[in-house]
């Protein structure tokens, strides 16, 4: 009799407790119930996913709740990664609202009609900020469609601890670069010399801008469009990087290694020198890393009377215009490019800042001396031709310099048959 009272009682409160609790639901929905979150999707490639999932994607979504960035993991090899945003514009229904893009994207993009215009979304003032090269990649006519995330530059890594045992003063030419590596080798201290990357991919590319420019070659005059690629300096350059393989001093499978195959060779120990981006810096002085403060990192070296060359690379982000939420993207954009969050974004991964200020910044500084050095560096910025038809550009000289580094044509047929190729694309325009 008292044990069925309790129970009434207990289902009457518990009654009570589920009207009360309905009712509250009702005329105070929380916040998920009444509003879902807008999804802003966006595709990186894998090791870039990494520093924004750990930082600056948590803080941002903290800060709005009515926004979710679904970061997409994509292949290494950016090329791989703009084929899927291609075909994803191109099939019509891209799932993306921010599109990350690598500095030599945004004009293909931008002549498509992927993208928004952004020209008036920050003041001049706001984007006298960001290094003049980096905003310029976003422009297309004279509208702009990136705002730079992160710069990026190629450069020489060296080991100091080796070089100073053996006496050597880092690289400046070609030739130098050679004769330490051999020397270090004969003296049974490194495995191998020099580390690059070979595979026929876009690395192959920006690789090889810097070769050819230490060379004094070139690749497509972007004002004239003339093309430099069977000229008598690419074939030097070529040269180089075969004789590397076949001397012993790069490893035989260079011509399939991507940057994150050379990143872990120079890592363990095994080379005297690397030609990578500086996100290489933070893990090779890494706790774990075989070595942690022995390296050291320099412009390209070139033949003596030429000046060194770094790649421009790079990240941006654009909006598609297929986009529903073009404001909430807007707005992330605007949080992810903000001076505090690159600050934040760049201390933790060690990527390049693209806004000027933070190569000097004292936090930054503090953690990476090397910085004022990598200003310095940009200023031997080479461009990959900034033109629409890059893409396809690019293509036809990662075939032909691969097949001549591999063997199966002679440097001189596969630049040749590259340069009409090129030319035959840059006159047609398709
Ligand atoms: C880096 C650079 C990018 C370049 C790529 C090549 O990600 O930032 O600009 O195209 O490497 O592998």
């Amino acid at each position: 009799m008292f044990k069925q009272k309790i129970l009434l009682k207990l289902q009457f409160c518990t009654g009570i407790f589920l009207a009360v609790s309905l009712s509250i639901i009702l005329l105070f929905p929380p916040p998920a119930l009444s509003q879902k979150a807008v999804v802003l999707n966006m595709l990186m490639t894998a090791p870039d996913a990494q520093p924004w999932q750990q930082g600056i994607i948590k803080d941002f979504e903290a800060k709005n709740p009515g926004i979710r960035i679904n970061l997409i993991e994509g292949p290494n090899a950016t090329n791989l990664l703009e084929d899927l945003y291609t075909s994803a514009f191109i099939l019509g229904d891209s799932p993306y609202d921010l599109v990350n893009m690598d500095v030599i994207w945004s004009s293909k993009f931008a002549s498509a009609g992927w993208l928004l215009d952004l020209s008036d979304k920050l003041t001049k003032e706001e984007l006298a900020a960001f290094s003049s090269k980096d905003i310029e990649a976003g422009r297309y006519e004279a509208k702009l469609f990136r705002i730079p995330i992160r710069s990026d530059l190629g450069v020489l890594y060296y080991r100091k601890d080796l070089l100073n045992q053996a006496g050597f003063q880092p690289p400046e030419t070609f030739a130098d670069l050679l004769k330490i590596s051999k020397s270090l080798k004969e003296q049974g201290k490194i495995k191998w010399g020099y580390l690059w990357q070979g595979r026929q991919y876009e690395g192959l590319a920006a690789m090889f801008v810097e070769v050819l420019q230490g060379f004094g070659g070139f690749w497509v005059n972007p004002d004239t469009l003339e093309v430099g690629l069977d000229k008598p300096e690419t074939l030097k350059a070529i040269a180089f990087l075969k004789d590397t393989i076949q001397e012993g001093i790069s490893p035989s499978g260079t011509t399939t290694y991507m940057e994150e195959d050379t990143r872990r060779i120079f890592q363990n120990g095994q080379a005297a020198f690397l030609r990578s981006w500086p996100y290489v810096w933070p893990l090779a002085n890494a706790e774990d890393s075989a070595i942690k403060d022995q390296i050291g990192i320099k412009l390209m070296v070139a033949t003596s009377g030429n000046n060194g060359g770094t790649c421009l690379g790079g990240w941006g982000l654009g909006i598609a215009k297929s986009s529903q939420h073009p404001q909430e993207a807007w707005k992330a954009i605007r949080y992810f490019t903000s001076e505090e969050v690159q600050r934040q974004f760049i201390l933790q991964a060690g990527f390049v800042p693209s806004r000027r200020s933070l190569f000097t910044d004292p936090e930054i500084i503090s953690k990476y001396p090397h910085y004022s050095q990598l200003l310095k560096i940009s200023d031997s910025a080479v461009l990959r031709p900034p033109i629409a038809q890059y893409a396809q550009v690019s293509d036809i000289l990662q075939r032909y310099l691969s097949a001549a580094l591999t063997n199966s044509m002679t440097p001189a047929s596969a630049m040749q048959a590259a340069a009409n190729e090129t030319r035959r694309l840059l006159r047609t325009g398709k």
